[in-house]
């Protein structure tokens, strides 16, 4: 987004008690980027993003905000949260049970500006999470999903130049989540703002991101703009964790031929790459969208037997056997293939990649 960095994390380690939950972390995050840390339960994003905020203390490392060294375990520094200046919004937001909505949404401005500035803020913000209407109402009188979204009008209030929040959508139902996404990507343009943000959801990740961080037992194993990270997962367990239906990951024999490479399956049939990887027994990975059926014989096409059918709306899945080995393959959804019937399977060469059986990396 910029060349400035704006919260850098350096070496950071947080332990509890016979864990290590963030292991020697890095993590350069520029001015105006909306990053998300993205990963399964419990790899650490919700600790990441208290360590950033200044409510957990990592046990090694720094921590810069705006070139400002904010924590450092050698030299004994560790600012407190409020004198980081980032808006916050976990995943259990706590609003105020005896204030109202606006109240809630005014609390942190008294004092900063005029009432009736206040007064345009609150309102400004409620009508970005479309809840203006329920300014005189208390929590007890909202739903979840409603608590929510004045938990995002009040941090969206404060204006604040880092906004760090904790799957601030995970209580809305499909719909309003959908919206307040685009809500959010909207006030990430119109705001001077940097965002980290914590999901679980692969989809809001790559809906809302400029950088997505996926993480895996503490450690971060891609960062990157999301469509790279979708495109080209650097990991096997990227790879595995990004797309839905899942990407397919087939062992396969790699060796050159004339200039290119020699892909061979474990059921003897191979194609040809038009591009050069390290020889070696790998792992390709190929999503269901970048798969093609035909249900006539093809050159260089692997024969497959459909397993099952599913229909999906704009879609339609459907599970191959190739030999020992079950493919997904996502296809138009004019697309008409019945159970047990023989097909031949192509993929886009360009979206196929290769990798490292022993460090799952991305080889080619
Ligand atoms: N105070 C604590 N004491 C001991 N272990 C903790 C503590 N806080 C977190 N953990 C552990 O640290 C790991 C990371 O927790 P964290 O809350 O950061 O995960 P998360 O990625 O946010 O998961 P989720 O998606 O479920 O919210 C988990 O294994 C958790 O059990
Ligand atoms: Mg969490």
């Amino acid at each position: 987004m910029s060349e400035k960095k704006k919260i850098v994390l350096k070496g950071i380690t947080k332990r509890f008690p016979g864990v290590t939950v963030i292991d020697n972390m890095d993590l350069d995050i520029m001015d105006r980027d909306f990053t998300t840390l993205l990963g399964p339960s419990g790899c650490g994003k919700t600790t990441t993003l208290r360590i950033i905020a200044g409510l957990e203390q990592p046990d090694e490392g720094e921590i810069w905000i705006d070139d400002r060294l904010v924590f450092s375990a050698k030299r004994g520094i560790n600012l407190p949260a409020v004198e980081r200046k980032v808006g916050l919004i976990f995943q259990s937001y706590a609003l105020w049970p005896h204030m109202t909505v606006f109240q809630n949404v005014s609390f942190g401005l008294e004092g900063t500006m005029s009432k009736a500035e206040i007064s345009k803020r609150v309102k400004e913000s409620l009508a970005n999470v479309q809840m203006e209407e329920y300014v005189q109402r208390y929590p007890s009188e909202l739903s979840g999903g409603q608590q929510q979204r004045v938990a995002v009008a009040r941090m969206l209030a404060a204006q604040p130049e880092i906004l760090l929040m904790d799957e601030p959508l995970s209580n809305l139902d499909a719909k309003l989540r959908m919206q307040m996404r685009a809500e959010l990507k909207r006030m990430h343009n119109d705001m001077n703002v940097t965002v980290v943000y914590v999901t679980h959801d692969q989809e809001e990740a790559l809906t809302l991101s400029t950088k997505t961080a996926v993480m895996n037992e503490g450690i971060i194993e891609q960062y990157d703009r999301p469509e790279q990270v979708y495109k080209n997962p650097a990991t096997l367990f990227v790879a595995d964790f990004m797309g839905n239906p899942q990407m397919n990951l087939l062992p396969v024999g790699v060796e050159p031929k004339d200039g290119a490479t020699k892909l061979t399956f474990d059921t003897g049939e191979s194609i040809l790459l038009n591009r050069q990887v390290r020889a070696g027994r790998h792992i390709l990975g190929i999503r269901p969208e970048d798969l093609t059926v035909s249900s006539q014989p093809v050159e260089h096409g692997l024969k497959g037997r459909v397993y099952a059918v599913l229909p999906a709306g704009s879609s339609v899945i459907i599970y191959a056997s190739v030999g020992d080995t079950d493919l997904i393959i996502r296809e138009a959804r004019e697309t008409v293939v019945h159970i047990d019937q023989d097909l031949w399977i192509t993929c886009d060469q360009d979206y196929l990649n290769l990798y490292d059986q022993e460090t799952k990396k991305l080889v080619g």
